[in-house]
């Protein structure tokens, strides 16, 4: 059985007061029986470890190399190092604003298992894409490319992030999310061999919101959420959590 896995993506939001958002959640799930986790800019990750309870604090990104020349990059080590036990890996926005292609993707991924971070990494096709019909081609591309050939079900989650649905109200039919994780699942079990693939979290992003998060969670191999905007308040982000602990 997959544990359901309701993940928050801050993005560039948050200053040290915002805390008091994760201070909420950390105080109202104690035990939760979904595992939760949450991923504030990285100057916030040492003190959002010190204070999340039972919530998982995660990295935005971080580089391949341990260490070294990289100005303002982040190693996997340092998220580590920092208390955090998981990293988003291309994300949209990623590979968009600094052109990460799937190969980096899959090199940072390494980092972050060596490091002994779980990565989330983010797949997800462009409206144009979908229109033009190529939604799993581009999908599965980006899917064999970013993966390593060492991800387990313990090291990997994989976000299904179409983009034009990230912070703009859109939101694919339930049968279109259906589609795509189903394509993503029979993918990694033709990979991994039917173990590892089955046991391979499947996350769906781009505007969950306490609204449309029960009818989501409902679709198959949808086992949970990568949330963006929603996150930022714990009201909104409980909320999700919530419906994925009923549908569970
Ligand atoms: P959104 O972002 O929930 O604000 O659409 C999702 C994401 O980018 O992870």
């Amino acid at each position: 059985m997959r544990r359901k896995l309701a993940a928050g993506n801050w993005k560039m939001n948050g200053l040290r007061a915002d805390l008091a958002e994760l201070d909420a959640l950390a105080s109202r799930y104690e035990a939760p029986e979904v595992d939760i986790l949450l991923c504030p800019p990285a100057t916030l990750v040492a003190e959002a470890c010190a204070r999340s309870g039972a919530i998982s604090i995660g990295g935005q990104d971080c580089h391949s190399g341990q260490s070294g020349a990289h100005t303002g990059d982040i190693s996997a080590m340092m998220l580590k190092d920092a208390g955090a036990g998981a990293v988003i890996l291309g994300h949209s926005e990623r590979r968009e604003d600094h052109e990460e292609s799937s190969e980096d993707v899959r090199a940072k991924a390494l980092a972050a298992n060596a490091a002994g971070l779980m990565c989330v990494i983010c797949l997800g096709e462009s409206l144009e894409q979908r229109e033009a019909a190529n939604t799993l081609e581009i999908i599965g591309g980006q899917l064999s490319a970013s993966v390593p050939d060492t991800a387990t079900g313990e090291n990997l989650v994989i976000a299904y992030e179409p983009i034009w649905a990230i912070g703009t109200g859109l939101v694919p039919s339930l049968d279109q999310i259906g589609e795509v994780h189903d394509f993503i699942r029979t993918q990694l079990e033709r990979r991994f061999g039917a173990g590892v693939g089955r046991s391979v979290r499947l996350l769906y992003g781009g505007s969950v919101k306490p609204d449309n998060a029960a009818d989501i969670f409902a679709v198959s191999n949808v086992d949970g959420a990568l949330v963006g905007g929603a996150s930022l308040k714990s009201g909104d982000f409980s909320a999700i959590i919530d419906a994925l602990n009923d549908s569970a």
